[in-house]
């Protein structure tokens, strides 16, 4: 399989080498230990998360200047500010409503969103967080800790989803993160990548696909109406429907802001995309090549925002918009944010002009960064999502 791979990848320093070969090590482990292959949701799942190894789960920098990405609340605090005012919108239609942020990374988003709502007189008596990686949770609270300490108290760690909720839930970047299965299409059937063990390194290998994997790709077939010509792969998360239910479990009335990139499944499964949406992130440096770095690159996949719709709906929520992230903060209150640019001294509106091109330029996060939001219960649909709305392309 040939994977786009730039030629500079730059060499991780000791410290990081040192801890991808333990990650390396027990990779292998659970590879022998399962007979010889892990399926590629499996071993993206250890990659990213396994306890005290896995890229999102030990202590690398990951976000900003001296980690591997930058998302959007790294990039600006516009982009809090904007969804505070979307949140606003909701939680004054909601009698004691919450704010719950799944995947909250490094705490900034959680930082300007908790900012900007008590300048909007909106604050909820409680922002929650719910965090899969232990490091991230506890970098959370010391940045909370620091630049909120007023509000520090009103911040809550959630082990798991509550039972019941009303208000905002917000995931940036979290879909993404989701393991996903790869196949490739053969004339006989669907086959899915594994990942197995060739001397030092890791290598890819196909195998019949289960009968829920294949049973997944064949809808997908139906859905955009042709068959996937042979050697055609690409990806399938089969974790997102259950994702979403559970979501949807919890809601009893609120809304769901989703942010991601993504596409439509016709787009995700265009004839000429015939090896995917995989895109590992090692230090600013964007490839497709998720056997490489283990522990120490992220690995992440395009989402497919048809697949989130159609588990929406099957879980009962209402889809109230879909739009890019450009729409999104443009629609949103972007203008607003913006009323006193004028009056910055000329540095700080050059910083902020630069920032804000990076959010919503179609060739920056503009436009292959999506919103969707989802809602349930007697919520009005929040004013962003009016603008310029796509959820017939879906
Ligand atoms: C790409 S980072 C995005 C972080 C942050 N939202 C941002 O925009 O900067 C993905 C985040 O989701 C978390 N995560 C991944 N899967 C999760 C899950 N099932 N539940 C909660 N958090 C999850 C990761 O630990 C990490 O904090």
């Amino acid at each position: 399989m040939q994977y786009e791979q730039p030629a500079s990848l730059p060499e991780p320093d000791a410290t990081s080498a040192e801890h991808s070969g333990r990650v390396r090590e027990y990779l292998r482990k659970k590879i022998a230990d399962a007979g010889g292959k892990l399926g590629f949701a499996e071993f993206m799942h250890e990659a990213l998360y396994a306890p005290a190894l896995g890229y999102y789960s030990a202590g690398s920098a990951k976000f900003g200047a001296d980690g591997d990405f930058v998302t959007a609340p790294e990039i600006s605090d516009v982009f809090g500010r904007v969804l505070a005012r979307q949140s606003a919108e909701v939680l004054g239609e909601i009698t004691n409503g919450t704010v719950l942020e799944i995947g909250a990374g490094s705490g900034r988003l959680a930082v300007d969103m908790l900012g900007a709502l008590d300048a909007l007189n909106a604050l909820p008596a409680t922002y929650q967080i719910l965090e899969v990686s232990p490091d991230l949770a506890q970098r959370q609270k010391t940045l909370l800790q620091r630049e909120m300490p007023h509000l520090f108290d009103r911040v809550q760690w959630l082990s798991d989803l509550p039972t019941t909720f009303s208000g905002v839930i917000v995931a940036n970047e979290v879909l993404d993160a989701l393991p996903v299965e790869r196949f490739v299409r053969r004339a006989p059937g669907v086959f899915q990548l594994c990942v197995s063990t060739k001397g030092e390194e890791f290598t890819w290998l196909e195998q019949p696909a289960s009968d829920r994997l294949t049973a997944a790709v064949r809808a997908i077939e139906a859905d955009i109406g042709k068959v996937f010509p042979d050697a055609y792969t690409s990806e399938v998360s089969m974790a997102t429907a259950s994702w979403i239910a559970d979501l949807s479990g919890c809601l009893s009335q609120g809304v769901v802001f989703l942010f991601d990139y993504g596409v439509s499944r016709r787009e995700y499964y265009a004839p000429d995309r015939t090896d995917g949406w995989l895109r590992c992130h090692f230090r600013h440096y964007a490839h497709s090549n998720p056997l490489l770095h283990p522990g120490i690159q992220d690995i992440t996949a395009w989402v497919d925002f048809s697949a989130v719709a159609g588990a929406a709906n099957t879980a009962g929520l209402d889809i109230l918009g879909y739009q890019t992230q450009s729409q999104f903060l443009m629609g949103g209150g972007l203008d607003i944010e913006m009323q006193g640019f004028k009056d910055l001294p000329t540095a700080r509106q050059l910083e902020l002009s630069g920032q804000i091109k990076t959010l919503t330029l179609p060739g920056e996060m503009g436009e292959n960064f999506k919103c969707m939001a989802l809602g349930r219960g007697d919520v009005a649909t929040p004013s962003a999502l009016n603008f310029a709305d796509r959820t017939q392309t879906l």
